[in-house]
């Protein structure tokens, strides 16, 4: 499984990027509202870090029409922006056009295994499950990145699931061990992942007996 960070703040991707583990960005417009800049300004500041790897970038049309004039513009930027679209049935005549184009797609909001096998139909790149959503009304985000693997597999799909709305360590290991492609974790919980109790009680030991031994 690679790892993504869900961020549209620069400081967090240049961290992320330094630790040599990074495989892409997601963004959503709450994202990048959150940071107070020019939406293709900051893409630009993106990918200029993350040169190589998938960069989501989010369409705000709801017509399929809006969403395509909206992607090609934002595709524009550079040549590793995927386009993020939400699973409606507009959406998905938008992945169909971009997949035409040789654009990337990303089709975010998907929390049905129909969603996804839906959105890989109309020839997304990624699909995007949101585990932390479902979790919060009740359900298991984790099964449904079990199914969706499930079903890809059975069918010889080629769409990369990224497991989304990612809230601790155990979705992301969870994910990885259900089948999920991708994760994509916000800046807190790619730190939260390096921490072990252990990994620190062993360096604090370490030290002191190498300083009890040269003192
Ligand atoms: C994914 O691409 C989304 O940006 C993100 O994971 C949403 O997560 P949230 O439920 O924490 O907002």
């Amino acid at each position: 499984m690679k790892f993504f960070i869900d961020t549209a703040n620069i400081d967090e991707i240049r961290e992320a990027h330094d630790l040599g583990i990074l495989s892409g960005v997601t963004t959503n417009p709450s994202l990048v509202a959150k940071e107070g800049v020019d939406f293709h300004e900051r893409l630009r500041e993106i990918t200029s870090i993350v040169k190589e790897g998938s960069v989501s970038a989010e369409v705000i049309s709801l017509e399929a029409e809006g969403m395509i004039e909206e992607g090609k513009e934002l595709a524009a930027i550079a040549p590793n922006i995927t386009v993020k679209v939400p699973m409606t049935l507009q959406g998905l005549k938008a992945v169909r056009t971009f997949a035409d184009l040789n654009i990337k797609t990303n089709v975010t909001l998907v929390f049905s295994v129909n969603q996804a096998l839906l959105a890989a139909r109309a020839g997304a790149t990624y699909v995007s499950p949101f585990l932390g959503r479902l979790d919060d009304i009740g359900h298991d985000g984790l099964n449904l990145i079990s199914d969706i693997a499930e079903v890809f597999a059975i069918h010889d799909i080629k769409t990369e699931i990224i497991a989304a709305s990612i809230r601790h360590s155990q979705h992301v290991s969870e994910s990885a061990m259900r089948g999920a492609d991708i994760a994509t974790i916000p800046y807190k919980v790619i730190s939260q992942l390096v921490a072990h109790p252990l990994t620190d009680a062993g360096i604090d030991k370490f030290l002191k007996d190498w300083e009890k031994a040269n003192a």
